[in-house]
């Protein structure tokens, strides 16, 4: 299967180099299935109905989200009706939305997607290695799954390599985000999962994080807030990893960076 992950979008930048990218992204890399992290597309905080559709519209086949997931108050009453759409798995029972969600590609594929989130630097939420090993005994990847994405949204390097070992040879992917910095360690871990610690943003690299930098700058120099954060609105970078798995196994055989845009050294599979 060839797979696709792209970064979290951020803000109006993000969306548009999503929009231009993606449906020739898919064409030419011949993608089956393409996950995209949401939880900034909506002015860097969350996302919308009408954002998940315009994503959707492009190619896009499910949208995770992160600690931002439900920043738009509309998404609370959206998310239970939208199966594409997910949250962290790990957020207390009852919250709306859902942690995983099961698809069929259009050549009839089956694959899940999982997402958790960290508790390393971030708000306390339960343990997502248990989220995720339940998770994971509702089917075998090669078996029930012909491939299985796991995203750790969370900010610790270390959590995030540690869900890499702790699902080896059981998923086909585990993929970092939340940072909004591309790492340089993709790799096929030793038992097969393909693994990144983090696919960094779709948004403006002059920037935050995918902020106009006024506002962060201001808050880390005087440590006085006078203003909002809001997206830097420069051209967009597209980051994201391409995953090339075994048919049979459901196991990786390639992993490679993506990144289209203006600021950082493209990168492209092929
Ligand atoms: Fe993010
Ligand atoms: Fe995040």
């Amino acid at each position: 299967m060839k797979f696709l992950y792209c970064g979290d979008v951020v803000g109006r930048s993000g969306r548009d180099i999503i929009i231009e990218k993606l449906p020739e992204l898919r064409k030419q890399l011949g993608l089956d299935f393409v996950v995209v992290n949401g939880e900034n597309a909506a002015s860097g905080f969350g996302i919308t109905e009408k954002i998940c559709k315009s994503l959707y519209e492009v190619g896009t086949d499910c949208i995770v989200l992160g600690n931002h997931s439900f920043d738009q108050k509309e998404i609370l009453t959206y998310i239970g009706s939208d199966l594409k759409l997910i949250r962290p798995a790990n957020y207390p029972d009852g919250t709306p939305g859902r942690g995983a969600s099961a698809f069929k590609t259009r050549s009839g594929k089956t694959i899940l997607v999982v997402q958790v989130m960290g508790r390393v630097f971030m708000d306390p939420l339960d343990d997502p290695f248990l989220a995720v090993e339940k998770l994971l005994k509702t089917g075998k990847l090669g078996e029930k799954y012909d491939f299985i994405l796991v995203d750790i949204h969370g900010e610790a390097t270390s959590e995030k390599m540690a869900m890499g070992h702790f699902c080896d040879g059981r998923v086909s992917f585990v993929v970092g985000s939340h940072s909004h910095v591309p790492t340089a360690d993709a790799q096929i871990l030793p038992k097969g999962t393909a693994y990144q610690t983090d696919a960094g943003m779709c948004g403006d690299y002059n920037s935050v994080i995918g902020m106009d930098k006024e506002e962060p700058l201001r808050r880390f120099t005087r440590k006085i807030p006078a203003g909002r954060f809001t997206p830097a609105l420069g051209p967009g970078t597209l980051c994201a990893v391409y995953v090339e798995t075994d048919d049979r196994s459901g196991l990786a055989k390639v992993i490679k960076p993506v990144r289209l845009g203006s600021r950082l050294e493209e990168s492209l599979p092929i």
